[in-house]
């Protein structure tokens, strides 16, 4: 069995994604797993270069993982020839930089979502790499959550009939950072920082409709900073002046509506942290993260409007669950695996640069929706 190594260089490691999810989660259990196995049995290796700010920082994280090259140089770790794959998990902001600069060295890109902040810098972006010959992509990881996997399967196995509309609950308290300390870094609540919760999901939401049931034609955004004050890592508290809640309305191609509500400023009272309910004329799912229920048209009940009465139904115990029938590995380390057979391999990989523009363009238009308060609809990107 040979072993192909490829350098990757991860800069943004010492943050919440770049470090749980992509270095252990993906790239340290591909390691472990031995490499990511081709058809001829060639295993790709990763060898990775830690790129940050910090230097003490990177030291912890690489002596933590039996690693050794890390570096706060990212000019000269992209100048390196043993370099072939540029990986971004950095705030927002500094991410169309450092792609450019990665493009002008001739390295393969993934990074993640948003490729950059505005759409005319993402397709210029993924123009450059085009005319730079190189392989890009940028992570769509809620795709390959097991929950969404049992839900593109039932619109494969033509479960719903016609599907009519898609309602979306994401979200969940994000503390104000007084009484206690906040779970999501403070720049997420800074508009001038890059943050917002548009700009956050909307490019989720983009690949989430249009891969499980068709392109978004028009978007209709209603958002709002329902937290205006809050405070961040060292104490110091701030003017939040980021939207952190966002009620859309999506039209997708073929007249389905959806209907997501995002937001960092509500309880949990659903069984999973995202949750769509599907409903179609033949049967209705409700899919989360992990599970998927289902009722077919054959067994839903007739429940009849009398507020006078108590129910007596037990709703939630009238669907049944969708059993996994597969195994499902973490979705960041199944789309990288993806990635790196793209690269080595020149497998089909469709989550591009392109594809990662298009995310941006619906965050972009989600936001001048709810500026101007109007529907807005999506025009096509040209590459
Ligand atoms: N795919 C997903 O589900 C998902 C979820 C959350 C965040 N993200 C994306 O991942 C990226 C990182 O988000 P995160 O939550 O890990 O953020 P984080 O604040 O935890 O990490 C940010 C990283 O960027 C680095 N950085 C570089 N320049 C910086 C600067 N000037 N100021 C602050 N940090 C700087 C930090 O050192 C750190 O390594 C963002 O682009 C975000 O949109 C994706």
């Amino acid at each position: 069995m040979s072993r192909r190594p490829i350098g990757i260089i991860v800069n943004g490691v010492t943050g919440r994604m770049g470090y749980r999810q992509h270095l252990v989660r993906s790239l340290l259990a591909i390691r472990e797993q031995g490499g990511v196995p081709l058809a001829d049995g060639t295993r790709i290796w990763p060898e990775l270069i830690l790129v940050g700010r910090n230097e003490s920082r990177l030291r912890d994280i690489a002596e933590r993982h039996g690693l050794t090259d890390w570096t706060t140089d990212l000019t000269a770790a992209l100048a390196r020839d043993d370099v072939d794959v540029y990986f971004d998990a950095q705030l927002t902001q500094q991410r169309e930089k450092a792609v450019r600069q990665a493009i002008d060295a001739g390295k393969h890109i993934y990074t993640e979502k948003p490729l950059a902040e505005d759409s005319a810098a993402a397709v210029e972006l993924a123009r450059a790499a085009d005319a730079a010959g190189i392989r890009t992509g940028v992570v769509q990881d809620k795709l390959f959550l097991p929950g969404l996997r049992k839900l593109k399967r039932l619109v494969d196995g033509g479960f719903f009939g016609r599907i009519l509309s898609v309602r979306g609950e994401f979200g969940y308290w994000v503390f104000e950072g007084d009484w206690q300390p906040a779970q999501r870094p403070s720049w997420n609540y800074r508009a001038e920082d890059g943050g917002g919760i548009v700009m956050d999901m909307f490019p989720h939401w983009h690949y989430v409709l249009a891969e499980l049931f068709a392109p978004v034609r028009a978007v209709t955004c209603v958002n709002a900073t329902h937290i205006p004050r809050r405070v961040d890592e060292a104490g110091r508290a701030y003017p939040a002046t980021a939207d952190d809640a966002a009620y859309g309305i999506f039209e997708l191609e073929g007249g389905i509506i959806a209907q997501l509500n995002s937001s960092w400023a509500v309880r949990v009272h659903r069984d999973e942290l995202v949750e769509f309910q599907v409903d179609g004329t033949e049967g209705s799912a409700v899919a989360g993260l992990r599970n998927c229920r289902v009722q077919h048209r054959s067994v839903t009940p007739k429940p009849v409007w009398n507020p006078d009465l108590p129910s007596g139904e037990s709703f939630r115990s009238q669907w049944s669950e969708v059993p996994d029938n597969d195994e499902f590995d973490n979705g960041f380390k199944v789309q990288w695996e993806a990635f790196l057979r793209h690269v080595v391999a020149g497998e089909p990989f469709p989550w591009d640069f392109m594809a990662g523009a298009r995310g941006v363009q619906l965050a972009e238009l989600g936001l001048r929706s709810a500026r101007e308060h109007r529907r807005i609809e999506i025009p096509e990107l040209d590459r």
